[in-house]
């Protein structure tokens, strides 16, 4: 699919159908109000993401409760979606600036329409190809005002290049676990880091028996498919800054010998959330040329059960010679994060390092389906990240506070520290905590932990999301990066 930016008029671009935001809900609006009685009569209420196709017109609406990006993004998503079955090649819309140099709204606006045609239909029969190939952005704008109209080209070529990475993520995610295992993540990987001109070192099982990550090669144990550890990095000529994003890349987790009852096991694909998240990530800094130096570092494991299965009662010892009891296999991430995080510290010194998991059901029952936890030690960097995903991306956060008396619930009576808590309660923090054992004394405030449980995978459309994977994290942590080159100077 092709976003145009024309510099016409509405009325001078062809195109199938006009897609229209509809903010006022009197309808009074220049380009609303000769529908205002069609539209009182099949009872259009402009609700946010309140969708109507008037065929004959050739009109579609869509509710939005503002022009900023928050509820633009998942208005035109709606919009978009509401018609991919549909024959329309082609949909002409106009800018929607809040004022003469924002940019985005209109960055919004085009990551909303990849994000919104986004399908997932590889493993279905009878998929129909998606018509809509062409969106025209017109240069005509509500308030006639001057409009910088470089600045907007740049923010829609942001827009769409934060939303094809997002839906690479989608794609990782969504592929069953038959054919998406750990090597299929390498090769993923491999093919993205050709394309973009990346760095790509691939560990293989003994290469990381020899970095001692004894964690992960006992959760990785009884799988058919070995292991991977994955390094990408991305080095700009003039780095401002140096980032390491660590992902749990659980191709499936069935739990292992404390095996995952039927219910929850469904949707354990999306464990590898985490892992497609900097893939994504890696290609999205890339392609928005960011002066900061970026590594991406994924644990890609399945964790299954069989006759050499990594059991309850264990003590593993960790790459950088913690010992870890293990009372329940079922949580693997952990263990694969730990070694992996000594990893990255071990090979990058970085300015931040953020993992990101689908690590915690605990989280999904704290915050909800739709939002990231955000976890660390510094708050400093916990709001810079707040701010990347509530007000910058879109994405929704919040923070889960450390406290000492949590991190105490994590003591082990014959190991230095115990896989799960002695508490039911808590459960997003004192994961957090464990990962926290991991972390260098020298990085406790560059670290951030983010728990995707919730958003990474819900099995409806919500917003901008699809039904299945929405690549959550992707926008965020992008976001984050963008901030961090325009902020920093020379670290
Ligand atoms: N991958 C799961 C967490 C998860 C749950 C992700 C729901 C997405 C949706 C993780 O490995 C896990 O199983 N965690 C356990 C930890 C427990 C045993 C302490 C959990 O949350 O139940
Ligand atoms: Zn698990
Ligand atoms: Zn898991």
């Amino acid at each position: 699919m092709k976003i145009e930016f024309i510099d016409k008029k509405l009325k001078d671009i062809q195109a199938d159908l006009e897609l229209i935001v509809v903010i006022d809900k009197n309808f009074e609006h220049d380009l609303v109000k000769e529908y205002k009685d069609t539209l009182e009569s099949i009872n259009f209420g402009a609700n946010q993401d309140e969708v109507t196709l008037l065929a004959e017109s050739k009109k579609l609406f869509v509710g939005s409760n503002s022009i900023y990006s928050k509820d633009i993004r998942p208005a035109i998503a709606s919009a978009i979606r509401a018609i991919l079955g549909k024959n329309y090649t082609s949909i002409k819309l106009a800018t929607y600036l809040s004022h003469q140099k924002c940019t985005a709204t209109m960055r919004a606006l085009a990551e909303a329409i990849e994000l919104g045609a986004y399908e997932f239909n590889k493993y279905k029969s009878d998929a129909k190809e998606t018509k809509l190939k062409k969106v025209f952005i017109s240069s005509q704008e509500y308030n006639n005002k001057e409009i910088d109209k470089d600045a907007i080209k740049r923010a829609i070529d942001k827009g769409v290049e934060t939303a094809k990475a997002v839906n690479l993520a989608r794609d990782i995610v969504n592929t069953p676990p038959d054919d998406f295992y750990p090597k299929i993540m390498a090769k993923v990987a491999k093919k993205v880091a050709k394309q973009e001109n990346l760095e790509c070192k691939v560990l293989k099982p003994k290469e990381i028996k020899k970095e001692n990550m004894n964690a992960l090669l006992a959760v990785a144990r009884a799988s058919a498919h070995e292991p991977r550890v994955i390094h990408l990095s991305y080095k700009p000529k003039d780095k401002k800054a140096v980032v390491s994003i660590i992902g749990k890349g659980l191709t499936y987790d069935s739990g292992g010998l404390s095996l995952k009852p039927s219910d929850f096991m469904v949707t354990m694909k999306s464990d590898k959330s985490g892992g497609a998240a900097v893939i994504a990530i890696m290609q999205a800094v890339s392609r928005l040329n960011l002066p900061i130096e970026v590594h991406g570092f994924i644990g890609a494991v399945e964790n299954m059960i069989g006759g050499n299965a990594y059991k309850p009662d264990d003590v593993l010892k960790a790459k950088n010679g913690t010992t870890i009891e293990v009372r329940n296999t079922d949580a693997e991430g952990r263990l694969v994060l730990a070694d992996v995080l000594c990893y990255a510290q071990e090979n990058v010194e970085a300015n931040y390092i953020i993992d990101i998991a689908t690590l915690t059901g605990a989280c999904v029952v704290g915050l909800g389906n739709y939002t990231v936890g955000v976890m660390g030690n510094s708050d400093k960097a916990i709001e810079k990240m707040l701010y990347a995903a509530n007000v910058a991306s879109g994405e929704m956060a919040a923070k889960l506070p450390f406290n000492r008396y949590l991190k105490d619930t994590l003591k082990s009576k014959i190991a230095d520290i115990s896989n799960i808590a002695n508490t039911r309660y808590g459960g997003a923090i004192t994961a957090g905590l464990f990962l926290e054992r991991f972390i260098n004394e020298d990085n406790k405030q560059k670290w951030i932990h983010l728990d995707i449980a919730g958003p990474a995978y819900v099995e409806q459309a919500w917003g901008e999301n699809p039904n299945g994977a929405s690549g959550a994290g992707v926008r965020m942590v992008t976001r984050f990066i963008e901030k961090l080159a325009s902020q920093t100077h020379n670290q």
